[in-house]
């Protein structure tokens, strides 16, 4: 297990490094952030197992407590387990301070109006991966009853009783998907949602939810079309329970892709390997080559150490089961030194590029074009002081650093440490060169 977290302000990676060694990958941030919101609408106390030790965990902690419920945190052999007790949930204004240092609390307007029919929570602005707006969230909660004022910078909801209804999303959200799960879980009578997210952290959230003894069904459709379907279930039917954290699929991507970038060898423990084939398919297009051991559940991820990776020609990000918005800036880095030309085109989100200007001062060809860039690789990165601007960004900085020759140093590593349970040292298990700073 991974042993050097710290609180550096900067990581310092000696680059030019095959990786070799193993690591046990942490469990997934945005699979915990719902499970834990949903826990507000359990009055007992329900404990979430290896839940990622993580900013955005201890944002979202408090946030609960905020609300009225009891929040321990104990150490698991990885991460944390998280013992929640909604008994009591006393307040539905939430402190703009948590709100705005992470954009998922939006999701605990559904948690709080199903369990106490309102919410204040601070309206979420631009992002720097581009606009996030909320509309979806909002609408899908109006269908199921509540009203909703904007009040400055506020969002206020307000149910007297939500009822079931049949919400039609015009794009598959993940954060509404949850949003609307959470109120319509103990709403009256049934909710039919129809294009839901069908990615591994809408699943999970039902699977929870199901577990406390909610009426969520996943039909056929809902692979096909996104078809999901609650039957209401009164609050005093929902019971605590344990529920084991699944493990992060963009962690194990990102260690993936920066094996890639270094050469090397590694093996990768507590893989979700079903959702990681669109990354699968990228790799071993490049010239990766990847087994996995379904009985140790071991990804074993390899790339030549001389001689460079090829690049696939084009990649579009898409929902799931396609290849993860969340994984395309660690795809760019990798190709940054890959022969020939990648164009990547974002389709997820408006501005996602911002970690091509700091590959660039490492010495990479990238240019960007409103939602596409084009990777023309290079032969080498050369180590620069570097900027994280962003959470998956910053990971994509590190994979950088370790196939450039000399130092990079990655500043304002706060971003990093949103998502990251502890890079430096699943690194180092790695064999990298690398330390806090
Ligand atoms: C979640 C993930 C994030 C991931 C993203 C896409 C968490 C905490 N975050 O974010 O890491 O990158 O899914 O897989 O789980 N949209 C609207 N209106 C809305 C909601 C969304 O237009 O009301 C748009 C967004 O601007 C974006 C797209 O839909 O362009 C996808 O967003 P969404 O799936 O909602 O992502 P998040 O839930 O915010």
């Amino acid at each position: 297990m991974a042993q050097c977290k710290n609180d550096g302000n900067s990581i310092k990676i000696e680059g030019g490094r095959p990786l070799h060694g193993s690591v046990r990958i942490q469990s997934s941030k945005n699979a915990t952030l719902p499970i834990m919101a949903a826990c507000l609408l359990i009055p007992g106390k329900s404990t979430l197992k290896a839940c990622p030790d993580i900013t955005d965990v201890a944002y979202m902690s408090r946030l609960l407590e905020c609300a009225g419920a009891g929040v321990e945190i104990s150490p698991a052999p990885t991460g944390i387990d998280i013992s929640i007790t909604a008994g009591n949930i006393t307040n539905c204004r939430l402190p703009s301070r948590y709100v705005k240092a992470m954009r998922s609390s939006v999701i605990l307007m559904g948690a709080l109006l199903g369990r106490v029919g309102e919410a204040y929570v601070d309206y979420p602005g631009g992002c720097v991966i581009g606009e996030r707006p909320i509309d979806l969230h909002l609408s899908g909660l109006e269908k199921l009853g509540a009203q909703i004022w904007i009040e400055g910078n506020r969002i206020h909801a307000y149910a007297d009783e939500l009822k079931g209804a049949c919400i039609n999303f015009p794009f598959p959200s993940v954060g509404a998907t949850q949003n609307i799960i959470l109120a319509a879980v103990t709403a009256k009578g049934t909710t039919v949602i129809k294009n839901a997210a069908r990615e591994p952290e809408v699943t999970v959230l039902c699977e929870f939810l199901n577990k406390a003894g909610a009426d969520i069904t996943l039909p056929e459709s809902f692979w096909t079309e996104g078809r999901l379907i609650i039957n209401g279930t009164p609050l005093s039917r929902l019971c605590a329970t344990d529920f084991d954290m699944i493990p992060d699929r963009i962690v194990t991507g990102t260690y993936m892709f920066a094996t890639m970038a270094a050469g090397g060898s590694i093996k990768l423990e507590n893989v979700p390997i079903e959702q990681l084939y669109s990354v699968w398919a990228i790799i071993t297009k490049m010239g990766g080559s990847i087994t996995y051991d379904d009985e140790k559940k071991t990804l074993a991820v390899s790339a030549p150490e001389k001689g460079r990776l090829k690049n696939i020609e084009f990649i579009e990000t898409d929902v799931y089961p396609g290849f993860p918005t969340d994984l395309q800036s660690q795809l760019m880095a990798a190709a940054a030194i890959a022969r020939g030309e990648l164009t990547i085109k974002e389709s997820i989100f408006s501005s996602r590029f911002k970690i091509a200007e700091e590959l660039r001062r490492m010495g990479a060809d990238i240019r960007t074009d409103g939602n596409t860039a084009i990777i023309n690789g290079v032969a080498a990165l050369t180590g620069r002081n570097v900027i994280a601007h962003e959470l998956r960004g910053g990971a994509a900085l590190a994979i950088a650093g370790l196939a450039a020759s000399g130092i990079t140093t990655i500043s304002d590593i706060s971003y990093i440490n949103r998502g990251y349970q502890d890079i430096v040292g699943d690194l180092r298990c790695l064999g990298a060169k690398i330390s806090y700073e």
